[in-house]
């Protein structure tokens, strides 16, 4: 695991937009695996700038998102689908017939797990997933407690996520209560793992995750065995670690 020290969210966000561009100038038919949240904002913001500026070319690009909350339309504004749209898909030239999201309108929680799978695999795996870190440790919606061998699956979410979403929803009822994500076992066999972590409120969980025994506790602590991890953090998010060697 190789830990990329930032100074604060900006520098965050360009050094991992950085490592972003250079998989798509590597491999332009690459495979991204995509995540939400508010840390990868700023690396989408200056994936954006970059095309603008002419050096990045999207059209071969294929994205495969890490989760969706189930039951809410694609023209939700709290739709996941509706935040990639919004920060990346719709400002720079990716086709869109190959940016993938678990189907949150289908009811059928089995069938949509089993079509997300199905996608994935067809793409013939992820060259570089991008994760943001919860502040239990989750990645995707991958709980405390999750079973690492999973692929794509139905969770409900635990309280401590309803809350810390409910920012983005008018109250705590409006967060839907479950939803689609990539497994940890989807995850793992990414070839190339990017995570996100700022702030002071992440330096805890930082530390036990990437510091800590690997345990299903700590979903993210799974990420310790993946042989190609890079966590680009900011000052803040590393402010519980200055006692250690990396
Ligand atoms: C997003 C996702 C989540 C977030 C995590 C951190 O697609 O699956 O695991 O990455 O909740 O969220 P932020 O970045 O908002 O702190």
């Amino acid at each position: 695991m190789k830990i990329i020290k930032a100074k604060d969210y900006y520098d965050m966000s360009r050094k991992a937009a950085n490592i972003i561009s250079a998989q798509i100038i590597m491999k332009p038919n690459c495979v991204l695996g995509l995540a939400t949240g508010s840390t990868p904002i700023g690396a989408y913001k200056q994936l954006v700038e970059w095309y603008n500026k002419g050096d990045l070319d999207f059209s071969e690009v294929t994205t495969v998102n890490l989760d969706e909350y189930k039951g809410l339309p694609r023209e939700d504004p709290q739709s996941y689908y509706y935040f990639m749209n919004d920060n990346l898909f719709s400002k720079v030239n990716i086709d869109t017939s190959r940016t993938f999201l678990p189907d949150g309108m289908e009811a059928d929680s089995e069938t949509a797990c089993h079509k997300y799978n199905a996608i994935i695999h067809s793409l013939g795996g992820v060259d570089l997933q991008l994760l943001g870190l919860g502040h239990n440790g989750h990645i995707g919606f991958n709980e405390p407690g999750i079973a690492f061998e999973t692929e794509t699956h139905c969770v409900t979410l635990s309280e401590r996520t309803i809350k810390a979403n409910m920012r983005f929803f008018l109250s705590e009822e409006h967060v839907p209560r479950q939803a689609y994500t990539m497994g940890i076992k989807t995850i793992m066999s990414a070839h190339k793992i990017l995570v996100v972590v700022s702030g002071e409120d992440k330096a805890e969980i930082l530390r036990e995750a990437f510091f800590g025994p690997v345990t299903p506790q700590i979903p993210a602590s799974i990420l310790q065995l993946h042989p190609d991890v890079t966590v680009v953090a900011d000052q803040q998010a590393l402010s519980r670690c200055t006692d250690l060697e990396f």
